[in-house]
């Protein structure tokens, strides 16, 4: 009898042999409702993954250096961002956060790794000041339009040993990710409800300037697998940019 694919043991092998390539492996994932909904509001959170799901984003989780979030993501789910259903390890939280909007009470900066948040050099000091006295490492990276400097937030995180890197969400910060080119892999729970909320991925530029064809577009490579887990569906593979 064929064992069952476990797409954690997949991703944590690639991210155990990630530390030779100059920047940590990232993993997108996130769960989405049918219609491609991650919550029915921006600023409110939706549970969307079934316990089973749950618990296989836990693994993932705990087999990852760190775990990123945007600033909105914070303000609208306050996540722990823990690895705790499992036992942990727990990864370091990142709050991408260019002018230092996390509130002093988020539950991340109660997180038992600490808690890094990534911010525009021109950030409020008296913002850094407030999350620094609640046990916050900021870090002040280039920053654009698009928001702070990925490709630098990477080599800072490399920099001190982290290797892999889960991306959690939202939709901004998984669109940010896919449209740099910086995913390597991907896990996605598809829950069978429709939402008709937001959008998980925003718009992306084709490869072409017109593209006929949907394969113009950031994808899974041809051995992408699946599995149906508890009541979701999970896809997971590795991404094409
Ligand atoms: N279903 C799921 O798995 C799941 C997971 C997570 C979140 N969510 C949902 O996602 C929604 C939040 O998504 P969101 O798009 O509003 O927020 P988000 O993606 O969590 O955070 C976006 C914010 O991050 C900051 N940022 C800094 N640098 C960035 C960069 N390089 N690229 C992108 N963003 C950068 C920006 O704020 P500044 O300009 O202030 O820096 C930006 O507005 C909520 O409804 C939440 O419930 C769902």
């Amino acid at each position: 009898m064929n064992a069952l694919p476990d797409p954690v043991e997949e991703i944590r092998t690639a991210a155990e042999t990630a530390c030779a390539r100059g920047r940590p492996l990232v993993t997108l994932t996130y769960a989405q409702s049918l219609d491609g909904s991650i919550s029915h509001r921006a600023d409110a959170p939706l549970a969307l993954s079934g316990p089973e799901t749950k618990l296989l984003t836990h693994r993932l989780r705990a087999a990852h250096g760190a775990i990123l979030v945007g600033v909105g993501t914070v303000l609208a789910d306050d996540p722990k961002l823990t690895a705790r259903r499992v036992g942990g390890p727990h990864p370091l939280p990142v709050v991408l956060d260019s002018h230092l909007r996390t509130p002093p009470t988020a539950r991340v900066l109660r997180h038992p790794r600490g808690c890094v948040i990534a911010a525009a050099e021109d950030a409020p000091p008296e913002n850094e000041a407030a999350l620094r006295a609640q046990g916050a490492e900021v870090v002040r990276l280039p920053h654009s339009a698009e928001g702070v400097s990925l490709p630098a937030l990477l080599s800072w995180l490399y920099e001190t040993t982290v290797c892999s890197l889960m991306v959690e969400g939202g939709r901004r910060v998984l669109t940010a990710f896919l449209k740099a080119g910086l995913a390597d892999w991907a896990l996605l729970t598809i829950v069978p409800y429709f939402v008709g909320g937001v959008p998980a991925i925003g718009p992306l530029p084709a490869r072409v300037p017109q593209p006929e064809s949907v394969e113009a577009f950031p994808g899974l490579t041809p051995d992408w697998q699946m599995m149906r887990l508890g009541r979701d569906l999970v896809v997971w593979g590795r991404v094409s940019s």
